[in-house]
């Protein structure tokens, strides 16, 4: 009698052949969801090592412009032409961002900027541009044009300075004679009106 439970509990392990491994895997959700883990972190591993992964090809060395520019003529240089290159104005200033043509080419998430007069956008936060001829900026307060200069400041940093934005009936500047590397570096307005 006494060995009698001793005889059960051998016959219930023989007995249970589900109790494998993997059984034991998919029994428990935890298990499972581990399961899971792993197959997607070794997949990643694997598509990152050997899969094909795309590398966005290196944007090709245009030759650098020296120019003022109309809002019109601007315009023209939003990546869309077969050179790709796109000028971004901020604070009266136009930059050569073709370096950043992710940001501000074609399908970027700044792509409204490519080409255009960003001062408003960046000022305001909002990832819009306006279509007006020349815009004087002069109902921003000092806060957003804080922030105007601040970005100014970090395009200088960034990208080549092309030269300035012209108001309408403005002349542009001849930079024929400049050295190749000269450029402005102060952070100011090219009429210096929004430094005070
Ligand atoms: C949820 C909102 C936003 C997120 C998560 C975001 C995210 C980012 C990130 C991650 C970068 C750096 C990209 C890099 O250097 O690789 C960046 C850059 C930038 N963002 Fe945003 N952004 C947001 C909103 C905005 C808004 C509203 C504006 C403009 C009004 C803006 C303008 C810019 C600009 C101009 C750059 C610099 C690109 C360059 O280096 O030339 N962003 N943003």
């Amino acid at each position: 009698m006494a060995s009698a439970p001793e005889t059960k509990t051998i016959e219930t392990e023989t007995a249970t052949p589900n109790s494998s491994f993997i059984y034991e895997i998919l029994y428990s959700p935890v298990n499972l969801l581990l399961t899971v883990i792993i197959v997607v972190l070794v997949y990643k591993i694997f598509r990152s090592k050997f899969g094909k992964v795309y590398v966005e090809p290196p944007t090709p060395e245009l030759p650098k412009i020296r120019k003022d520019m109309t809002v019109a003529e601007l315009r023209q240089y939003d990546g869309t032409q077969t050179d790709g290159r796109v000028l971004v104005a901020v604070n009266g200033w136009i930059f050569d961002v073709t370096r950043g043509r992710r940001f501000y080419g074609p399908g970027g998430p700044y792509a409204v900027f490519g080409g255009k007069d960003a001062s408003r956008g960046l000022a305001t936060f909002s990832v819009t541009s306006t279509d007006k001829e020349y815009d004087d900026l002069s109902d921003l307060n000092s806060m957003q044009m804080e922030s105007v200069k601040e970005w100014e400041a970090q395009f200088r940093e960034k990208y080549d300075l092309v030269g300035r934005l012209l108001k309408p009936g403005e002349e542009p500047t001849n930079y024929s004679d400049e050295e190749p590397e000269e450029t402005d570096n102060s952070t100011s307005s090219p009429d210096d009106k929004k430094d005070q």
